[in-house]
């Protein structure tokens, strides 16, 4: 009797254990709820204090509007590279190992990334930072430039030549910042589009009569009044390759024609990137989240998330000029 009870026993509890194992396996598979996305409800807008798509229909990208999880998941099989551009010219060197040791942390984490460091120092450029799998850095020797207006208009230059030298074989996207910025949350695919372009992070309220563009017409860079979507801030802006090289490659063009006519934009190729971005729709805006400035300080309710931004800098002390 005892002995039949004892086998009942042992059955019961190895026929629970299958069952335990079973439901565990379908919790961890299909019916996960790490796996289950929520669904986008249509009649339920997830941003609805600011705009998320442009009158073109370019997204505008902002915290809540994405999934990063999905968009992770949907990135994954297609092994992509992302070029990433970086000026450290001069004084600029100082800057160079937050961002890189930020950018290993939040910036398009999982993908390939060829950094460029375009340098007047090599020996400045911190080499013995670890790199993540998939991720490797150049330095390219560049001259140094006297003026910190002329790094700026150089830059399309340079950007224009290294595209068409060797990173339209290497890359996918291209990706090109500013030195002085630290990443202080994630970057990552859904940022990746064909013209990509981040909205400047002082100038998102106003109306477009007081935006910084090129008013005078002499420059090439000129929009008139009542012209212009958004004003744009080149700390950050990218695409895919081809895109970009057309990008850099006009405004190297307008650059030169204005600097033979002697003329430099209000905003040097800030302002031509605007006039581009102008005659050029983006396909992917990106929410001033991804190009915050540390002098704005927190606080902006629509700002869920700083996720890029500006260093507050003594511009006395690191530029060569005024
Ligand atoms: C500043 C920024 C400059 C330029 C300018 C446009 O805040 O530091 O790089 O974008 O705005 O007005
Ligand atoms: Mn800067």
């Amino acid at each position: 009797m005892l002995q039949k009870y004892q086998h009942c026993l042992v059955s019961l509890i190895m026929a629970g254990g299958v069952v335990f194992c079973w439901l565990g396996y379908m919790y961890s598979t299909s019916l996960s709820p790490k796996s289950q996305r929520k669904q986008a409800m249509l009649m339920e807008p997830v941003r609805t204090d600011v705009l998320t798509v442009t009158p073109w229909l370019a997204p505008i990208v902002w915290e809540g509007t994405f999934d990063p999880q999905v968009i992770d998941e949907a990135f994954r099989s297609y092994n992509l590279t992302i070029a990433t551009t970086v000026f450290a010219v001069g004084k600029y060197t100082r800057f160079l190992h937050a961002l890189l040791e930020s950018a290993e942390k939040h910036f398009m984490v999982g993908l390939n990334v060829q950094y460029y460091v375009f340098t007047d120092l090599p020996s400045h450029v911190p080499i013995n930072m670890t790199l993540g799998v998939g991720r490797r850095l150049k330095v390219v020797k560049v001259p140094k430039f006297d003026r910190w207006q002329e790094i700026s208009l150089r830059r399309m230059e340079l950007i224009q030549t290294a595209i068409e030298e060797y990173i339209h074989q290497r890359a996918n996207y291209i990706f090109c910042l500013d030195v002085d910025m630290i990443f202080h949350g994630r970057v990552g695919p859904e940022a990746l589009g064909k013209l990509v372009a981040a909205i400047h992070p002082w100038f998102y309220w106003v109306p477009r009569s007081q935006y910084p563009y090129e008013r005078r017409t002499i420059s090439k860079a000129y929009i008139p009044q009542d012209h212009g979507d958004f004003y744009y801030q080149a700390n950050i802006f990218g695409g895919a390759v081809e895109d970009v090289h057309r990008l850099t490659k006009t405004c190297r063009e307008h650059l030169e024609m204005d600097k033979s006519a002697g003329v430099e934009a209000v905003w040097q190729e800030e302002s031509h990137l605007n006039w581009y971005l102008w005659k050029n729709k983006p396909t992917k805006l990106l929410s001033p989240e991804y190009v915050w400035d540390d002098l704005r300080g927190q606080g902006a309710k629509e700002i869920k998330l700083v996720r890029f931004s500006s260093v507050i800098k003594n511009k006395a002390e690191v530029r060569e000029n005024p």
